[in-house]
């Protein structure tokens, strides 16, 4: 039977099947060749989406963006503290409000629960641009990404090394369990992803003929993998407070050369980026100065080299988010 999405919230990758999943990616590839080739594509016309942002973000809005655009769609932008969102109106009424307005509404912030709150009262398609637990547009990108370096993902050896117990360490074991990747978390204990998921992502791996294994050991962690992956080590919404603890545990989890070097000699580099990878930023000079480490959670070299796919992956985020815009609403 076919893959029919329509009508459907996209919150977390927990709520989809391997099928649909595989719906999203090779629809995105299409997307992104029509995209190329010149093809228009205005399929939405007349059709309006919300953006709404209580963290701010680069690539997730300008992906909804041109996504909304290049489909035909009118496009609004609501910044982290310019809706009544929360502060003077409840989720179930902005939900509500926003639901008879527009045709989907993309949400980017906190809690996991916001989301699906407002997936609940809303009425139309919500989609989660990344909460404190799951960032789920991103792992189509990730997705996509390796499929297109690799030519497929079944059997592949995927390393998350750093704060595995984030957004992006819980949504790509998820990712990874439900793809059929074998997944390590390469991790200090005390930021291995909570153990109900673990189990719940353990469940779907054996499903799909795949591993989840968690490892304090970066030499076993990183042997033989085909993908590193890492991610910041502080992230949006976390106090200033927490970079000391945070730098002393995750410094031995680094992605560097010789983390690559461990790795399989055609293994590719990934991050979802922002990535502090020098001292070029604001937060990257502040570090510096303070801790005195002028790269945190992979060194300049491996972030320039061939190895790494960061900006093929940081393109994939506007393709796949299209396809996800289309499926959910055509
Ligand atoms: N990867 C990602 O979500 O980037 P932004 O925070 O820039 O949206
Ligand atoms: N873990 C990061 C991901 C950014 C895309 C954060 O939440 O800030």
């Amino acid at each position: 039977m076919g893959v029919n999405i329509r009508g459907r919230h996209f919150l977390k990758l927990l709520d989809y099947t391997p099928q649909e999943i595989r719906y999203l990616l090779d629809l995105s590839k299409e997307f992104k060749n029509m995209k190329r080739n010149g093809t228009p594509h205005r399929y939405l016309e007349g059709k309006n989406i919300v953006l709404l942002f209580e963290k701010t973000s680069t690539r997730t809005r300008c992906s909804f963006e041109v996504a909304g655009r290049d489909l035909g769609m009118g496009v609004t932008y609501l910044d982290p503290g310019s809706s009544q969102m929360g502060k003077k109106e409840s989720i179930p009424d902005t939900a509500r409000v926003l639901g008879r307005m527009y045709d989907g509404i993309e949400y980017r912030g906190f809690d996991q629960e916001i989301v699906e709150e407002l997936a609940k009262y809303a009425g139309v398609p919500v989609w989660n641009g990344l909460t404190d637990q799951f960032h789920p547009t991103q792992m189509l990108a990730d997705l996509l990404t390796m499929e297109e370096k690799f030519g497929h993902l079944k059997g592949l050896n995927f390393t998350f090394m750093g704060d595995a117990r984030n957004n992006m360490g819980n949504s790509l074991m998820v990712a990874c369990a439900k793809m059929g990747l074998n997944f390590t978390a390469c991790a200090p204990k005390e930021l291995f992803p909570a153990q109900w998921l673990v189990d719940e992502a353990r469940k779907i791996a054996q499903e799909n003929g795949c591993t989840v294994r968690l490892t304090e050991d970066v030499n076993e962690g990183t042997k033989d993998a085909d993908v590193i992956y890492t991610d910041i080590w502080v992230s949006m919404g976390e106090p200033d407070e927490v970079w000391d603890s945070r730098i002393k545990l995750l410094k031995n989890y680094q992605v560097n050369g010789q983390v690559m070097d461990n790795a399989k000699p055609e293994a590719i580099f990934m991050h979802c980026l922002p990535s502090f990878h020098d001292t070029k930023t604001t937060i990257g000079a502040q570090i510096a100065q303070k801790f005195g480490i002028t790269e945190m959670e992979v060194t300049d070299e491996v972030f320039e080299s061939k190895q790494s796919v960061v900006f093929d992956e940081a393109e994939n985020r506007m393709h796949t988010i299209k396809a996800v815009i289309y499926a959910t609403l055509c």
